[in-house]
């Protein structure tokens, strides 16, 4: 069955692989506000306003992310002037979207910026062991009394601008680099964090001016994606990215970032699509990605539920390679929806299926981008595409 779906849905794959490069953050490095927050798994301006442009959105009607990262769905939206929702499991991603999605007056930072103490000196701190490892002596030094400062700014819109912008300077001087889904301390040499922080509040004062908002409503919230607080029928179009497949454990690579707004680290987070072990089958897909699907499946379900009849939704997904599924050859084992000789999960057309089966048509699969599944890091066992999942409610 699943294979004649497969088979059925060809006609519906397109590329566009000339998109490739907006289906990442890549863009939004060098866009005002956009990249106030670095988050390597997001997607860019350019992609939301493309995807925009295709749905023809109503714009009476708010856009959805229910995965918003660093919040490139909403600002795209607050640009054209639409009403926007935005969700999130992790609390610096909903930290980082509000301060991002709000107007501020150039004047009033740079008013703030000349109250903060010129004359730097050590301030009694305690920090958990990953800041020890990621910062040298004398960023700490600097955070804890730049943090003395911003904690003392009385209006909260301002004093989180101020936070963000820490975050920003503190990430460019630490020795933690991202690296899939962990964190790589190495030791280097870095610019006074000091220094660091007042150019990046130079910018960002800047970047205020640079990029203009209309009059919208931007909403938001700490949400779990399977279990919606939204209203049955009340969003027009859903721009989002879930995470992928082989998926990343946001809390561990964004602990750096979340020290800022909660010092006192994460509770562990037992919300993450696809984290837990599932012991059941599923579509006859291998067992690793089992209840990644049974998660999204939910997802579909209450997107489902939000839209309105005639509603858009874009889902830009990726391919997954789990080599403990790859088939030996001359295994005549049924061959599964999902996986071939390979290993690669097809996230895109399980996804169709899924939400298909849940009452979505199937617009198009855009395929972004395509690289090799890789055995032991030079093998090509297979290809893994990038998709833009259109569905239609
Ligand atoms: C691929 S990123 C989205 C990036 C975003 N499109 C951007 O441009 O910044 C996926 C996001 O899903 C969030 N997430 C993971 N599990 C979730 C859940 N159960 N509910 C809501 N958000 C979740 C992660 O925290 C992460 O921010």
């Amino acid at each position: 069955m699943f294979k004649e779906y497969a088979h059925s849905i060809i006609g519906k794959i397109e590329e566009k692989l000339e998109w490739a490069e907006l289906a990442t953050f890549v863009p939004n490095k060098k866009t005002p506000v956009y990249n106030w927050f670095y988050y390597k798994e997001g997607f860019s301006r350019e992609l939301v306003l493309k995807i925009l442009d295709m749905f023809q959105h109503d714009v009476s009607l708010p856009v959805l992310d229910p995965f918003c990262g660093s919040g490139t769905t909403l600002l795209a939206c607050r640009e054209l002037g639409i009403d926007s929702v935005g969700l999130d499991v992790l609390p610096v991603s909903i930290f980082a979207s509000s301060v991002k999605a709000k107007d501020y007056d150039t004047a009033t930072v740079r008013e703030i910026y000349s109250g903060f103490r010129r004359k730097f000196e050590k301030l009694p701190s305690e920090y958990p062991p990953l800041m020890k490892r990621a910062f040298s002596k004398f960023a700490l030094e600097d955070i804890a009394f730049l943090m003395r400062d911003i904690m003392k700014i009385e209006d909260e819109k301002y004093r989180d601008f101020f936070i963000l912008a820490l975050i920003n300077a503190s990430i460019r001087c630490s020795y933690a680099r991202k690296d899939g889904g962990s964190l790589k301390i190495r030791k280097r040499q870095a610019a006074p964090l000091r220094i660091m922080f007042r150019n990046v509040v130079k910018k960002m004062a800047k970047d205020v001016k640079r990029l203009s908002f209309r009059d919208c409503r931007t909403g938001v919230a700490l949400c779990d994606a399977r279990r919606l607080e939204l209203e049955d029928e009340s969003v027009g179009s859903i721009i989002t990215s879930p995470p992928y497949l082989n998926n990343i454990d946001y809390t561990k690579v964004y602990a750096i970032e979340e020290f800022f707004i909660r010092p006192k680290g994460l509770p562990p987070m037992r919300s993450y699509i696809g984290s837990r072990i599932s012991e059941d089958g599923f579509l006859g897909l291998p067992q690793a990605a089992v209840s990644y699907f049974k998660d999204m499946e939910k997802v579909l379900g209450e997107l489902y539920r939000v839209c309105v009849p005639g509603a858009n939704v874009a889902l830009v997904v990726g391919n997954g390679y789990l080599p403990g599924s790859r088939r030996l050859p001359g295994d005549l084992g049924e061959r599964t929806f999902s996986t071939d000789v390979s290993g690669v999960v097809d996230s895109d057309v399980v996804l169709a299926y899924m939400a298909e089966q849940l009452g979505f048509s199937l617009e198009k699969i855009i395929v972004l981008n395509k690289r090799f599944a890789l055995e032991n890091r030079s093998e090509k066992v297979g290809t893994l595409r990038e998709s833009l999942l259109w569905l239609r409610k």
